[in-house]
């Protein structure tokens, strides 16, 4: 039975146009694969923890030498990066906030992307641990970047392939509901997304 991690990042719940193109994302992954489970890990519930100077010496500590307190600071990690390894895919909702990503998700990779755990270097380079996994990635934005002068300045896509990539997720594939913000665009925009989707030959 495949198993889908699902992060969620935006905080508008049913109203947000990268949820509903991650819950068409699912809605053809579970079709494919009957029986499916879906894991949810929601960014959006408070503030999403960021990497503090005690956690960081922690994560350098060897696990059989760590105070209480240091095991508790890395307890989120380690399940976060749990529930990727347990993954078969992920589909990751993804607003496009100041023409990146949201500092939730950027909070979530500092957590997830851990030497040693999730990738290592040595004499070849790096080398990323968490491989077999598909990725899909359900991108909204207000303007549009899959094409026309915003193009060059879309930090999301290319940041994730990099980032996912350096720990082991090459399989990475991406969806956008894009021109939210432009009135001409966005009446129809939600729907070209989802038949984008609809089209995609899962393989
Ligand atoms: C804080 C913030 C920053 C944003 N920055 C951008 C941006 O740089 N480029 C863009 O095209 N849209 C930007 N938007 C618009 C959102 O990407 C757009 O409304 C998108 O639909 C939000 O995703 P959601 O519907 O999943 O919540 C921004 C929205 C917010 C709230």
């Amino acid at each position: 039975m495949k198993k889908i991690l699902n992060i969620i990042s935006s905080p508008r719940g049913e109203m947000s146009f990268s949820n509903k193109l991650g819950n068409a994302l699912i809605g053809k992954i579970s079709a494919e694969y009957p029986g499916a489970e879906v894991m949810v890990r929601d960014l959006t519930h408070g503030i999403f923890p960021h990497v503090h100077a005690g956690q960081l010496e922690a994560f350098f500590t060897p696990s059989d030498q760590q105070t209480d307190l240091q095991k508790a600071s890395v307890r989120l990690s380690d399940e976060l990066i749990q529930e990727v390894f347990d993954a078969d895919i992920l589909v990751l909702n993804v607003p496009t906030y100041n023409f990146s990503i949201p500092s939730s998700v950027k909070a979530w990779l500092d957590q997830v992307v851990r030497a040693g755990i999730t990738f290592k270097f040595d004499e070849n380079g790096p080398k990323g641990f968490v491989t077999g996994k598909k990725a899909y990635v359900a991108i909204s934005s207000g303007a549009v970047f899959s094409e026309g002068p915003f193009k060059e300045n879309d930090f999301v896509e290319p940041y994730l392939k990099t980032v996912f990539g350096f720990i082991g997720i090459t399989d990475l594939n991406f969806f956008r509901v894009e021109g939210m913000g432009i009135p001409a665009l966005s009446e129809t925009a939600l729907e070209k997304a989802l038949q984008s989707i609809e089209q995609y030959q899962l393989i």
